[in-house]
């Protein structure tokens, strides 16, 4: 796994939805009750940017049809049968990280 510095991240304790870049991948960091969650940032059903949505409770609204994701598991909600990728977050001395699994990180996990 690979560890990258989430940019532009001040106050790790508001509310907030912003879309950053880990590597190739741009991952939607979500602030909500003191809690720090990174999930994919490109809803699966027709591709919006879910960075643009509602964080509501645990779950994050999709801006174009309302569909909701789970920002723990990256479910979907209840008869959607579709779910986002999450990614592991830490707080370190200098900023926040977000980790992301390679190809060949999830290859091997399969394997196990
Ligand atoms: S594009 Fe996200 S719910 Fe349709």
């Amino acid at each position: 796994m690979k560890w990258y510095k989430a940019l532009g991240i001040i106050d790790i304790d508001s509310t907030f939805i912003k879309k950053v870049k880990a590597g190739s991948k741009s991952i939607c960091l979500v602030g909500f009750e003191g809690k720090l969650y990174a999930v994919s940032a490109k809803c699966p059903h027709a591709g919006a940017d879910l960075s643009e949505g509602l964080c509501v409770r645990k779950l994050i609204v999709c801006p174009y049809h309302r569909y909701t994701y789970d920002l723990e598991t990256g479910k979907g909600g209840e008869g959607q049968n579709d779910f986002i990728e999450t990614y592991p977050v830490e707080i370190r001395e200098d900023g926040v990280y977000i980790g992301v699994n390679s190809i060949w990180d999830k290859l091997r996990l399969g394997f196990k």
